[in-house]
């Protein structure tokens, strides 16, 4: 039987998951300097984020959620990781091509992805990570209603770990 693959459709992107043809596209994001300086995070690897794209594939079948491509007018511009942590907890984390900063891009799609993933999928906890002086995705987190939890120092800077239910999407 083919696979089935879910689609949201946002009122100016499309969001569905990630085929293997996809990757360059999307590693190109990720390795884009300006968007690794703005991260904190080293410069991505090949191989593991290969292997992130299909865990985050393989997670729509078992979880009814899991990463998508965003696409605005039939161009990848960015990804949203969403996978599986422990404890029952998904960690979800972004990448937007810096051309497309300061739109609302991310937060519109974030938005649909998490009101999919609590009222579809049924998730009940999402997690997120981000570095303190990552100022723009701390203000997307707070945007959609994650609230900070705790924090502790990384490659010596300080992270902080983000916490989202069903009620307090924004
Ligand atoms: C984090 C990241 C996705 C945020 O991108 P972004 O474009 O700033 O985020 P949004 O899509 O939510 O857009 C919000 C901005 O659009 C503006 N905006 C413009 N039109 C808007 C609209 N119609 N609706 C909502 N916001 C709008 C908002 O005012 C806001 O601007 P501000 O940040 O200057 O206040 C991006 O910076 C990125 O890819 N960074 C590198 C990767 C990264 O750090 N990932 C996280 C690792 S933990």
């Amino acid at each position: 039987m083919a696979e089935a693959v879910t689609v949201i459709a946002t009122s100016r992107l499309v969001l569905r998951p990630l085929s293997a043809d996809d990757f360059d596209a999307v590693f190109a994001i990720m390795s884009d300097p300006v968007v690794v300086s703005c991260s904190g995070y080293p410069k991505p690897d090949k191989a593991r984020s290969r292997d992130a794209l299909m865990v985050g594939r393989a997670s729509w079948q078992r979880w009814g959620v899991g990463s998508v491509g965003v696409w605005r007018s039939d161009a990848l511009i960015g990804e949203i990781e969403l996978i599986y942590n422990t404890l029952d907890e998904f960690q979800i984390g972004w990448v937007l091509h810096p051309d497309h900063w300061g739109l609302g891009y991310m937060r519109e799609a974030c938005h649909a992805l998490l009101f999919h993933a609590f009222n579809h999928a049924r998730l009940a906890l999402m997690t997120a990570y981000t570095f303190d002086h990552n100022r723009r995705s701390v203000r997307l987190l707070q945007a959609l209603g994650f609230g900070a939890v705790c924090s502790r120092m990384l490659d010596g800077a300080a992270s902080t770990r983000y916490e989202l239910r069903a009620d307090e999407l924004i």
